[in-house]
């Protein structure tokens, strides 16, 4: 149930954040940073650097403006909650990340009933410097308003951010990583995604289009990029396809 006495600003005001805030900040960071040096994806390890995050600070949106401008020019449009579809697409198509600045609270580390800022910036924003994944992120934008009026052509596309942007995984030299933000910002996911327990199967643009997805369970299937150009290169595929089945 959605806390009716939380306040969901739709703005940063940082000496708005209480002391619990920033324990909160603290104790999710260092948890997943313990985890993550292990499991994620060393793209994501040197973004959290460049954006300059850090377990005493809760991010300033201005600051990691400020670290994105001249890598490739992202900002965040700050949103109480998860933003309509149509609104969130078109903030991407500009280079704007929408982004919540509310934290969750100590007795709810685990379980969230929405994306909270540790999800949206901590798991999101790193990559955001990265040039070939903002390509990505913004072609899938452009597709995602042309056919924004199609419901299948969307919850199709939904398949796509899904097991990228959320649930991606990487090879890296040889090794399966995590890139996904629904993976990196959570600490039962982040356990979870690379045990024999759950099945992996290479980046298919046809195979992902044709695959549901729950999202009220630990995930049990990733699907491995081998590099982040690799997303971008598959746009047009992913329109190809989407064209074919909708
Ligand atoms: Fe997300």
């Amino acid at each position: 149930m959605i806390r009716p006495n939380r306040i969901r600003p739709t703005q940063q005001i940082y000496s708005n954040y209480t002391k619990e805030d920033f324990e909160v900040w603290k104790l999710l960071y260092n948890r997943q940073c313990d985890l993550l040096r292990k499991y994620a994806s060393k793209e994501y390890l040197k973004a959290l650097d460049i954006v300059g995050f850090s377990a005493e600070e809760i991010p300033d949106f201005n600051r990691i403006e400020e670290a994105l401008k001249p890598l490739t020019g992202w900002r965040l449009e700050t949103v109480p909650n998860i933003s309509e579809q149509k609104q969130f697409f078109e903030f991407l198509s500009n280079k704007q990340f929408t982004a919540t600045c509310w934290l969750r609270q100590m007795d709810e580390l685990d379980y969230l009933e929405e994306p909270d800022m540790f999800h949206d910036i901590f798991g999101h924003v790193p990559l955001l410097s990265n040039k070939a994944y903002t390509d990505f992120f913004e072609a899938i934008s452009h597709i995602a308003l042309k056919y924004i009026e199609n419901p299948k052509a969307i919850e199709l596309l939904g398949r796509v951010y899904w097991f990228t942007i959320e649930f991606g995984l990487i090879r890296e030299s040889g090794k399966l990583k995590i890139y996904g933000a629904g993976i990196i910002s959570s600490y039962g996911e982040t356990n979870n995604a690379l045990t024999d327990a759950t099945q992996k199967f290479d980046f298919d643009v046809k195979e992902i289009l044709n695959t549901d997805f729950r999202t009220d369970i630990l995930q049990d299937k990733y699907f491995v990029i081998d590099s982040y150009e690799q997303l971008y290169a598959s746009i047009p595929a992913i329109e190809s396809n989407l064209e074919k089945m909708i």
